[in-house]
């Protein structure tokens, strides 16, 4: 395995010295840095997995460094180094996600056993991503993923039902996948050294679509001067996947429910039949079921075709995706675009498990898509977001960075009466509050 890499950054010389001394002996990779600036850039170049960091730095602080790192990476730690003073403001950097602090003089020995606990949690979340990754891959067909409850059961259910050769229906809103659960059926089939055929059956006559799927035979009208396979004959031995079958004229619905019950098709024109081997799956994201109550689908057809349902959840009932979506599809434009973007920052993350995608999968691919390609970074922000998105960016970060007045006096006079030892008397003077009303805040409050 490749040694860990640690960034120490502190504007004493003898600090980085003193610390890459002690750690290099502990077989760790260190390199220093006298600002964050510099250390931010190495860290979007080679990466690190710990990051020691100076609370006061020239330029911009450790806290100010934590923040940027937090919103690049999430499995690189921060241990703060800091005065006594400012104890303080490393326990507040603790809330901001560092792993901990050490104060100076460092001592090497506590140092040591506390990077030790740092890149134990490190290897501990990786080992964790990498095992939940080998299992993912065991049971879902190529480049399908998911990890939510409801799209393991998919899985397991196109598993059972791929190698059979029983029509299935596939129903979800749009952008939810169901072509390609189509596919993961299909490539999972003995059929699929043979064709799948795709049709979408929306917004065409019974005349268009006979003639797309049963071919025609030559003269069959004006302008057929040769005879045309169609889709279901190429299908021949393959999958033929009707998306959108609930657009389908009723009036060919019936031509439909004939050849899937007889196998075999006549050409329009044509008188002879034509056995046909093709297995068919179905997709549409209206509900069928309501269709057929509203007279709007044929029930025989219905039931022939929805031997097996597979219902895709809409992306907002199954937000644990989100994270390995969004890590997919940058992993993908990355590639496409020739970029090297690995991560979205926490807000973006935040933002995308919030927002509803009304497009679904499709919706959140195109975010990716057209943040990769606008990054001018190694990493996606909330300004590579579509400004609707970026709107929602706005409001969840004024509501979670300002705290109310009131944690804010709670914290302010907690923090003097740490400072007078809690002598009442004296931080009642320093709050310019009577002491009465000191009391009283100190219960409301739970300082007493
Ligand atoms: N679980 C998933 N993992 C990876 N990519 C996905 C997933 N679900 C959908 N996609 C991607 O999202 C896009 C839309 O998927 P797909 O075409 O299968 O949806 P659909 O349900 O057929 O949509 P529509 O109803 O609009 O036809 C595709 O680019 C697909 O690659
Ligand atoms: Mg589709």
């Amino acid at each position: 395995m490749e040694p860990f890499r640690i960034a120490v950054i502190d504007d004493e010389p003898i600090v980085c010295r003193e610390v890459k001394r002690g750690l290099t002996k502990e077989q760790y990779d260190v390199e220093t840095f006298s600002d964050g600036e510099a250390a931010l850039a190495r860290f979007d170049q080679a990466g690190f997995d710990l990051i020691l960091c100076d609370l006061r730095l020239p330029g911009s602080s450790g806290l100010d460094l934590l923040k940027s790192v937090r919103r690049r990476s999430p499995d690189c730690e921060v241990i703060i180094i800091t005065a006594y003073s400012s104890v303080d403001t490393a326990i507040e950097a603790i809330r901001f996600g560092a792993f901990h602090y050490v104060t100076k003089p460092i001592k090497l020995a506590d140092l040591k056993s506390l990077v030790k606990r740092a890149l134990d949690k490190v290897l501990l979340i990786r080992e964790k991503e990498a095992l939940q990754e080998a299992l993912l891959s065991q049971n879902r067909p190529m480049d399908f993923i998911g990890n939510s409850k409801p799209m393991l059961e998919i899985f397991r259910l196109i598993g059972k039902v791929a190698p059979l050769d029983c029509n299935v229906l596939i129903q979800g809103e749009s952008g939810t996948g169901k072509e390609m659960v189509a596919r993961a059926l299909h490539q999972r089939n003995p059929r699929s050294h043979h064709p799948f055929v795709s049709f979408n059956c929306g917004g065409f006559t019974e005349e268009l679509i006979a003639n797309e799927l049963f071919g025609h035979e030559k003269g069959a009208f004006t302008g057929a001067t040769e005879t045309k396979i169609g889709l279901l004959e190429a299908a021949h031995k393959g999958t033929i996947f009707l998306d959108e079958i609930g657009e389908m004229p009723m009036s060919m619905q019936v031509k439909l429910l004939r050849f899937v019950e007889e196998h075999a098709l006549i050409r329009v024109g044509g008188v002879k039949a034509h056995p046909m081997d093709v297995r068919l799956i179905a997709a549409s994201n209206q509900d069928l079921k309501t269709l057929v109550e509203s007279r709007g689908f044929r029930e025989d057809l219905y039931y022939r075709l929805n031997v097996v349902n597979v219902t895709l959840p809409p992306l907002r009932k199954r937000q644990d995706d989100i994270p390995l979506l969004v890590r997919h599809f940058l992993k993908k434009y990355s590639r496409a675009f020739g970029k090297q973007i690995n991560c979205v920052s926490n807000e973006v993350l935040e933002i995308l498990i919030k927002y509803p995608f009304p497009g679904n999968v499709r919706e959140l691919e195109n975010i990716i898509e057209r943040a990769v390609a606008l990054s001018d970074d190694t990493f996606i922000s909330d300004s590579d977001l579509p400004s609707d998105l970026r709107e929602l960016s706005m409001s969840s970060l004024e509501k979670k960075t300002w705290p109310s007045l009131e944690e804010k006096e709670k914290q302010y006079i907690e923090q003097v009466l740490v400072k007078t030892n809690y002598r009442k008397n004296l931080a009642a003077e320093i709050l310019k509050m009577p002491r009465t009303t000191l009391w009283r805040k100190m219960k409301q409050h739970g300082l007493d």
